[in-house]
């Protein structure tokens, strides 16, 4: 299987929470690395643009408040089939329907507050890896 780079961000409710270390502990454990991370709090044209993908939707002006809420962390994460194993790590979208043990069941309270996101494809990982990281601020893991 391929190494992958995906992206991940904990949301405003997991760094409120402060659980950015308890939620990297199961990543790590996962078998995935990080190879860039850096806090940020999200103006709106920032969030707006980063899920731009759902701006038809419903729930869209909720998603991007929510966003920009609080300071979020985001994450270039590395390893074997990464963005998979990530979404399987993060679990189903609404946390009540997330498997036990996973960062969603574990951390989030709802649909709209559900603590991380996570890249739903390879071709999608890259376009959002390269909206917040230079090429440069990507670290791959020789060791
Ligand atoms: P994410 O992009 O955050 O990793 O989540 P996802 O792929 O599992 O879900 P996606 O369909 O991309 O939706 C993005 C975020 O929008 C919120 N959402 N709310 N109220 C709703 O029906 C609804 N559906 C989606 C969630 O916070 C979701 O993470
Ligand atoms: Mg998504």
């Amino acid at each position: 299987m391929a190494i992958e780079q995906t992206f991940s961000i904990l949301k405003p409710d997991a760094v409120g929470k402060n659980k950015i270390g308890a939620i990297i502990q199961r990543l790590e454990e996962s078998g995935l690395k990080v190879v860039a991370a850096r806090m940020i709090h999200l103006s709106q044209k920032e969030a707006e643009g980063f899920y731009a993908v759902h701006r038809e939707r419903g729930f869209f002006a909720d998603l991007v408040k929510f966003m920009i809420s609080g300071p979020v962390m985001a994450m270039a994460l590395e390893g074997e089939n990464a963005v998979q194993v990530y979404r399987d790590v993060m679990g189903a979208t609404n946390p009540k329907n997330a498997a036990p043990g996973t960062i969603r069941a574990d951390f989030a309270d709802s649909i709209d507050e559900n603590a991380a996101h996570g890249s739903d494809s390879l071709e999608n990982a890259k376009i959002e890896l390269a909206y917040f990281f230079r090429t440069t601020e990507l670290c791959p893991r020789t060791r």
